[in-house]
């Protein structure tokens, strides 16, 4: 068995960006072997459901690009790849051990391989040019990147003009005792859990803060609005543990009511998982 690794992270209010940035790929670096097996245990294989909810929403209307931005071992560019069989995927993540773990993954995927790709970059610096794709994606980042609005800046600026950005986060539910459990469950059940198969058990402690510290959902939609992000919506998943976030880029040719994402939707916040 592999020896453990003895880490101690911060807690993550105290964390100055750079520490953060730099815990977070000491982190990815090293917990690549367990990661997807995790993330289907310790979420009860909830995981997979709200990807694929992601995917549903998606809309490719001109470029037929999508970008999945902290793509990590790829789940959610290979569910968009294979439910969109004539959408070309590009995965970014800045941890080169993730990514080796994606490209084995696509490999296997007959159906979609020729149509996925990935490059290493900064969610802060993406390294396309402006209006490249219809959506970009991100599951389980942006609660990872400290600059927030500066990576949903990003986003906008290679997402066409009426693309769409599709964040899924984990995050607190607004309800008061889910809320206590939720946190009872992160803070002490979690971690022990991890500590019986990962070489970092620390990481998952850093998981727990994370997801505590993301701001509540209206918080973060206004930030999406103030980028300048349009028609923002959040649906929350499986009692509102995760929520999906969707916002469209205006079209500045276009009037509000013409805009792209513009439609009544009958029950935005009703529980969607
Ligand atoms: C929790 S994993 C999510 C992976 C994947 N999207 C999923 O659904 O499982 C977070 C990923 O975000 C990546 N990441 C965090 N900050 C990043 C940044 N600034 N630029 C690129 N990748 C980043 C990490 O390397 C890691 O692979």
């Amino acid at each position: 068995m592999k020896e453990r690794l003895k880490r101690d992270y911060a807690p993550v209010k105290d964390l100055k960006a750079d520490d953060h940035i730099r815990i977070v790929q000491d982190i990815f670096a090293t917990v690549t072997g367990k990661y997807d097996f995790l993330n289907h245990l310790l979420s009860f294989r909830r995981d997979v459901a709200w990807r694929r909810f992601a995917a549903r929403k998606m809309h490719f209307p001109r470029t037929r690009r999508y970008l999945d931005v902290a793509t990590g071992t790829a789940d959610l560019a290979l569910e968009v790849a294979s439910r969109y069989p004539d959408v070309e995927v590009t995965g970014v993540d800045f941890v080169l051990e993730m990514l080796e773990k994606a490209v084995i993954k696509t490999a296997r995927r007959k159906e979609c391989r020729d149509r996925v790709s990935f490059v290493q970059g900064d969610a802060l610096a993406l390294p396309f040019a402006d209006r490249s794709f219809d959506v970009v994606g991100i599951a389980f980042g942006i609660r990872n990147i400290p600059d927030r609005p500066g990576a949903l800046r990003e986003f906008s600026r290679v997402l066409i003009e009426g693309g769409q950005v599709a964040i899924l986060e984990m995050q607190l539910p607004q309800q008061k005792v889910l809320q206590f459990l939720c946190s009872f469950y992160l803070r002490r059940i979690l971690p022990r859990m991890a500590r019986c198969f990962t070489r970092n058990p620390a990481a998952y402690l850093y998981l727990a803060d994370s997801i505590i510290q993301f701001p509540a959902p209206e918080r973060f939609a206004g930030m999406m609005r103030d980028v300048g992000f349009s028609n923002v919506r959040h649906y929350p998943l499986t009692l509102g543990i995760t929520r999906l976030y969707v916002g469209t880029k205006p079209d500045g040719a276009l009037p509000p009511e013409k805009q792209p994402g513009h439609f009544p939707e009958k029950n935005p916040d009703r529980d969607s998982s």
